[in-house]
């Protein structure tokens, strides 16, 4: 926490998805799934996709059409309301640019260098050839979120470094402008399922980017395919312990406790405790059996929204008409500060 008097700023929450693939059940149980809970808490939302992000590696266009929109069907889907939260893409609200090129002139070489994805990212390859939207990418995701002076940011385990940074170039801009303009944006990282770990490796997150498609879970998965990726993820030949502390060397094991959990309701002790003893031999069956139930439905609504193309474009258009409207004062009220003229008034 800080002493920056974040009470000045309503509460307002933003958080974005990068249509670089299609999602996982990490985006969905991360991410997704506790969007919609805000939303129905009655905050403010503002969700993005964040087709600008996804160009820092290479997309085919075609493919960042297809999955923007199925991102943004996932994102209906999965319960988000387009006429109570703002859902639009990234690239539509030029604002966005536009703040991040005066944070690319606030953040320092030296944090962007720090941020662990840059590093693993670079990890092992030639980081010269790496583009240098990737290596400016907190910034952009800084000024997502404070060019709508957003105070909350629900993500995943993996977004916290970026979060801080986001926090140091809002702090250091009031600093060197000597104003009290940006919040010092929170994270919100909550719930049993923070870090959704790979199907076949415990120690590495569940991304839509690893090669094995059986790492994972997508969101376009049938039943069947769900089951038996669930039926072959790797774990090890223990029962299920009577307590949490029976997981803390068992990373694969601990991964389904948590999946069952979030996908359930239940914390993580609770699964353990009711299935204390079991084996995975039994355990696996019923936790495919509630995602299948979980996520069918989900997968169902996303295909019958993407039947129609042109209105999920609609609605991605009118939120980025409401998103436009709150970021465009914001973003003339930044160039005032910084001292550039704007003499030909407001342009929405
Ligand atoms: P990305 O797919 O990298 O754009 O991530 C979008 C959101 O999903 C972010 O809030 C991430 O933190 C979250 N997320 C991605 N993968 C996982 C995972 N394996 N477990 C939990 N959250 C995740
Ligand atoms: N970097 C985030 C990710 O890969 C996506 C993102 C971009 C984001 N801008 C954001 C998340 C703003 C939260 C807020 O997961």
């Amino acid at each position: 926490m800080t002493d920056t008097p974040n009470a000045a700023f309503k509460p307002r929450i933003f958080s974005g998805i990068q249509p670089s693939g299609g999602l996982t059940l990490g985006n969905y149980l991360g991410a997704l799934k506790r969007f919609v809970e805000k939303q129905d808490e009655g905050i403010e939302t503002i969700y993005c996709l964040v087709d600008m992000h996804a160009i820092t590696v290479w997309q085919d266009p075609e493919r960042l059409r297809r999955q923007t929109r199925e991102g943004a069907a996932a994102f209906i889907a999965a319960g988000i309301d387009p006429a109570r939260s703002i859902l639009f893409n990234q690239s539509q609200v030029s604002a966005h640019a536009e703040l991040a090129w005066i944070f690319n002139c606030v953040a320092r070489m030296g944090w962007m260098g720090r941020m662990t994805q840059w590093k693993d990212k670079t990890a092992g390859k030639n980081a010269e050839a790496a583009s240098l939207g990737l290596f400016a990418y907190p910034a952009l995701m800084a000024a997502d979120i404070l060019v709508y002076h957003a105070t909350m940011v629900p993500v995943g385990e993996d977004q916290k470094q970026h979060l801080e940074l986001t926090r140091d170039i809002a702090i250091k801009f009031n600093n060197d402008y000597k104003v009290d303009f940006f919040p010092v944006t929170e994270p919100v990282i909550e719930g049993e399922a923070t870090r959704v770990m790979s199907l076949r490796d415990g120690t590495k997150k569940m991304s839509k980017s690893d090669p094995s498609d059986q790492s994972r879970i997508n969101l376009t998965d049938d039943a069947d395919t769900i089951a038996a990726k669930i039926r072959k993820a790797k774990t090890d030949p223990e029962p299920l312990p009577e307590t949490l502390e029976g997981l803390r060397d068992r990373p694969e094991a601990r991964n389904l406790v948590n999946i069952y959990a979030a996908l359930s309701g239940m914390t993580a002790a609770q699964v353990v405790a009711e299935n204390a003893g079991a084996q995975f031999g039994t355990f696996k069956p019923k936790l495919a059996e509630l995602a299948v139930a979980k996520l069918g439905p989900i997968t169902a609504e996303m295909n019958r929204l993407l039947q129609d193309p042109a209105e999920i474009d609609r609605i991605l258009g009118q939120g980025a008409d409401r998103a436009e409207a709150i970021a465009r004062p914001i973003l003339d009220k930044v160039y005032d500060i910084v001292g550039m003229i704007r003499s030909r008034g407001s342009r929405g």
